[in-house]
This record gives C-alpha cells, sequence and structure tokens, in this order.
C-alpha cells in the first residue's frame, strides 16, 4: 500500500484528505465524527466575532438529473461564542493527537485582536491556522473576508498581523472572486503566508422562480448574491491553482480546494500542485464516509503505477498546462474525428452539433446508421466527440504532424527573417 501521509507546512496529517471550513466543521462534535471515519485533517468553520445567520441558507444548481451539481450559500462564519469553539478545538486536538486540526479566522483588520486571537487559538492546541480571505458574502460588506483577499496590500497587511504573533503555521485561502489569483497570493507570502489554499467560493446569484419572481435562495422575500461551490466551480480552482504552482515566485505548499468529489479529482489538484486538498460540498451532499472512497481510489492508483508515496505526484502535471502561446499551431499538429462506426447509435447528435456548431464536416449517407466525417474539412475541435452519447464511440486521431510550431515560435521565425 502506497503512502498516504503528508506533512503540509510542517503539519503532519495521515492522508491528504482535509475537510474545509464549512457546515461540517461546525462542531468537536462533528470533526471527532469525520477522523472516525478516516479525515486526515479538518479546517475549523471560520471562527470570528459571532454572527447571527439567516435562514434560508443554501440552494442548488441541478442539472441533467444530478443533484447539487453547484452550490450557494448565503451563510456567514461560525454562530456559535468563541470559547465553545476553542474549548472543543482543544478536546478534538487531545482526542485526535495525529490528525491535522486546522482553525480558520476571520476579525477585523486591528493588530490587536489578531494577535490576540491567534494566541488563544495556540493555546488549544492546534496544528495550524487558516485565514479566510475569501467569504464574498456579508462579512465582505463588513470590511472583512473576500474584500482583504482582493487587495493584495489588504493581504499582506493582515496575513502579517496574524503571522507575526504565529508559532503555528499560517495558511492564507484565497478567494477565487479576482482576475489574477497570483499578486494576492504572493502579497500574502510576503505577509508571512507559510501555505496558501484555494478557492473558497465563487460570488454567485443562483436563480429566480420564474413564477413567484422570487430570488434564490430566498429570506422572507429577499436574496442576495452568495458563494458558489461543488463541481461544477472544479475548473475554475484547478486553473488557480496552477496558475500559483507555475508561477516561480509561489515556493509555498498549495492547498487544493473546489469541487473535490472522487478520488479521481484529488488526483488531478495534486498532479497541478496540490500537496493536500479540501472537500466541502461533496461531503455535505453524500457525508462523512466518502473518505473511504478517496482513501482506497488513491491508495489503489499510486499502487498500481508503483508510487510509493503520495507526494510524488504533486505537480506533475502542472508545467503541461501554460500559455496558449507554447501550444503547437494546427498546420503543425492536427487531429480528426473518427466515428467507430460498430459502437454508432446513429443518434446523429454528432452530425447537428458540426453542422450548427462546428465546422459542416460531418456528412449523414442515405441507409447508413453512422455518419461520416470529411477528414480534409475536420479541424479536431472535439465537439462531435463531447456530445456523442456513447464512450469512445469518436476517437480523436492525430493525422498530421508538421514541423512543430507554436505563435511564439511563429513570431519569432517570422520577424527573424523580415
Ligand atoms: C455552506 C457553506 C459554508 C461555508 N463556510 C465557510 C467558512 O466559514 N469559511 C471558509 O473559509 N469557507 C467556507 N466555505 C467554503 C468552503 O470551505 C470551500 O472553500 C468551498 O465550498 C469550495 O469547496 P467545495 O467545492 O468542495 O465545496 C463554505 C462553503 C459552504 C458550502
Amino acid at each position: 500500500m502506497a503512502d498516504l501521509s503528508i506533512e503540509f507546512a510542517g503539519i503532519k496529517s495521515p492522508n491528504p484528505f482535509w475537510l474545509a471550513s464549512g457546515p461540517l466543521t461546525n462542531t468537536g462534535y462533528q470533526i471527532s465524527k469525520a477522523f472516525d471515519e478516516g479525515w486526515g485533517g479538518a479546517v475549523w468553520k471560520t471562527i470570528g466575532e459571532p454572527v447571527i445567520n439567516v435562514s434560508a441558507r443554501l440552494a442548488s444548481l441541478d442539472y441533467g438529473g444530478r443533484r447539487m451539481m453547484g452550490l450557494n450559500n448565503i451563510e456567514l462564519i461560525s454562530d456559535r461564542p468563541l470559547d465553545d469553539n476553542l474549548r472543543e478545538i482543544a478536546e478534538v486536538k487531545r482526542r485526535f493527537p495525529h490528525r491535522a486540526v486546522i482553525v480558520s479566522m476571520m476579525f477585523e483588520s486591528n493588530p490587536q485582536i489578531w494577535a490576540e486571537m491567534v494566541k488563544r487559538v495556540q493555546d488549544t492546541g492546534a496544528d495550524g491556522i487558516e485565514l479566510n480571505f475569501g467569504c464574498p458574502h456579508g462579512m465582505s460588506e463588513r470590511g472583512m473576508g473576500s474584500i482583504i483577499g482582493q487587495v493584495p496590500e489588504y493581504a499582506q497587511t493582515i496575513t502579517r498581523y496574524a503571522a507575526e504573533g504565529s508559532s503555528l503555521p499560517v495558511i492564507v485561502k484565497l478567494t477565487p472572486n479576482v482576475t489574477d489569483v497570483r499578486p494576492p497570493g504572493k502579497a500574502a507570502i510576503q505577509g508571512g503566508a507559510d501555505a496558501l489554499s484555494l478557492i473558497n467560493t465563487i460570488n454567485s446569484v443562483m436563480g429566480v422562480d420564474i413564477d413567484s419572481w422570487m430570488p434564490i435562495p430566498q429570506v422572507d422575500g429577499r436574496g442576495s448574491h452568495g458563494g458558489y461551490c461543488g463541481p461544477a466551480v472544479k475548473p475554475i480552482a484547478l486553473h488557480m491553482l496552477s496558475s500559483l504552482y507555475n508561477d516561480r515566485a509561489v515556493r509555498v505548499p498549495l492547498c487544493g480546494i473546489g469541487g473535490i468529489e472522487t478520488w479521481r479529482d484529488v488526483v488531478e489538484f495534486m498532479l497541478l500542485g496540490a500537496e493536500a486538498v479540501q472537500v466541502c460540498t461533496a461531503a455535505m451532499h453524500y457525508g462523512f464516509r466518502i473518505v473511504k472512497d478517496l482513501t482506497q481510489g488513491l491508495n489503489d492508483y499510486l499502487d498500481q503505477r508503483g508510487i510509493a508515496q503520495v507526494n510524488q505526484i504533486v505537480g506533475k502535471a502542472a508545467t503541461r498546462v501554460g500559455d496558449w502561446n507554447d501550444l503547437r499551431l494546427s498546420y503543425s499538429y492536427q487531429l480528426v474525428a473518427h466515428i467507430h462506426d460498430d459502437q454508432c447509435i446513429g443518434c446523429n447528435l454528432c452530425y447537428v452539433a458540426c453542422e450548427d456548431g462546428a465546422h459542416q464536416c460531418i456528412d449523414r449517407v442515405p441507409g447508413q446508421k453512422a455518419p461520416i466525417v470529411r477528414e480534409a474539412d475536420c479541424v479536431g475541435c472535439n465537439l462531435c466527440s463531447l456530445v456523442c452519447p456513447v464512450p469512445d464511440c469518436i476517437e480523436m486521431v492525430p493525422v498530421e504532424h508538421g514541423v512543430p510550431e507554436t505563435w511564439r515560435q511563429r513570431q519569432e521565425r517570422l520577424t527573424s527573417f523580415p
């Protein structure tokens, strides 16, 4: 069996699976139960000056029969008394000395308050703190959360407030509600962050009931923007993660969050640079027990490849994700669609998609179930294979390999031979 244990910014954990700060990590009862089920770590629901919440707090995007493809929340940070949270953090850490207990924190921008609160969290015996610079709703209107994560100077300053008095590793949790996540990430590192985690939720309005004209979710007839997460946000998280990992100025461990549901998702996040991952929506949807599948799946994946330690896969695909200008241009590398007649069910979805949404290079043949691809006209865009309901029925096959050339190389060639 592969070794799944990690050491993330000095925090030891028996596996890379941590619960993300949220309703799952609100109490000692929940985190103890999650640890009993096998989670390696948990980030406590953000503590701060206790808030008052609203009801309802959640809404979901269901898609094609799939519940909770995306989840939106207008919940704030912990509404429990600070002393209760701190007491339970200490109890959990005593009971589970070998699991990672991280405390998410959010306070007003006052150095004395940060110094005092960091000290109180340290006294619980927790393993690390995570600064919540991410929540896009409610707290941001009060000068906290994503309003800090969106302005690099603020991110640097508040990180410094927390890091100066902290003997614990400081993880800064970044907001995706920015054009480029690198400047706030690097600012946090300059402020003293030992690690970064991302992403928090994406600012969103979930929808409107078209009969009542009420926003979704609604609080007695009114709605508000909230934070979006769940499987739908995974591509955004992967992009932001890889952009940080590939930035030479970012030399701290990264913790990947956003839409993780299966062990395959975990592998993808790790291949793009995450040393640990956090899960929220999937565990809210299916329960703490999903960690068993994550563990088994990741173990099997590593064993099948003869990889002894999970950290050996970290970042292994990241350098392959880069600038568009470094991709080979289509005269230098060309795919065409190949339809496997024996698997085709004759639904014609590929024909319709290509005809209306792509390059009109698929023809129907009278009396024949499978359409045919006019290879000379196919640009290899992938659309037909994406709409085809039969897995592997349409294969994208490389047909031309010219002299390798990217846009960047082309520009260099053209400018060096005027
Ligand atoms: C209902 C709810 C409450 C959340 N509360 C917090 C919070 O208190 N602090 C925090 O840093 N993130 C909070 N989050 C964000 C999650 O920790 C996580 O970053 C986000 O949901 C993306 O992960 P996921 O796609 O696995 O859910 C919350 C998310 C949800 C759904």
